[in-house]
């Protein structure tokens, strides 16, 4: 594992990175993406999705907490994790089958269930930067 810091001037940063993300993920990739309110999570799962030419429109799964989209290179699915009680409600919907399926899993507010994401996840921390539009992104992978 290996600690990479990335700045991000602006979101047309954080759009290519995202692009170039999903052009590297292979089925079973994991992304973890932790950070603040509003840092950036959704902007950067809707640049995956583009990277993965997903055309729909990306919506929070906060409520379902999982959305799938089928109609891409691989199947993404993006997981809101913010409101999930405990991991029993993560085993329940089947996570597990997500996880380590043929597709690419997107995860925000991962941290909190942190005790049940895969091994090889790819985290990605997301912080403010000094200025407006300014992220710093702390990869692990
Ligand atoms: N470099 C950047 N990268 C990503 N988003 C940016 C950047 N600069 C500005 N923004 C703006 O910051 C906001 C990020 O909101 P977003 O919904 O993606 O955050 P989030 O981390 O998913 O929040 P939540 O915790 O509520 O799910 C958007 O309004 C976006 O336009
Ligand atoms: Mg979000």
């Amino acid at each position: 594992m290996e600690e990479k810091i990335i700045y991000m001037k602006n979101e047309a940063d954080t759009v290519s990175f995202g692009i170039e993300l999903a052009k590297n993920a292979a089925p079973g990739t994991v992304i973890a993406l932790t950070g603040d309110l509003g840092a950036g999570k959704t902007t950067l799962t809707k640049s995956i999705a583009k990277g993965l030419e997903i055309d729909d429109i990306i919506t929070s799964p906060t409520f379902n907490i999982v959305k799938e989209y089928d109609t891409g290179r691989l199947p993404l699915y993006h997981f809101d994790v913010y409101r999930v009680g405990d991991v029993d409600e993560m085993y329940e919907i089947g996570c597990e089958e997500y996880f380590y399926g043929e597709g690419v899993c997107v995860v925000e507010w991962a941290d909190l269930i942190e005790e049940i994401m895969p091994e090889d996840t790819l985290w990605i921390n997301i912080e403010y930067g000094e200025k407006e539009g300014e992220r710093i992104y702390k990869c692990t992978f």
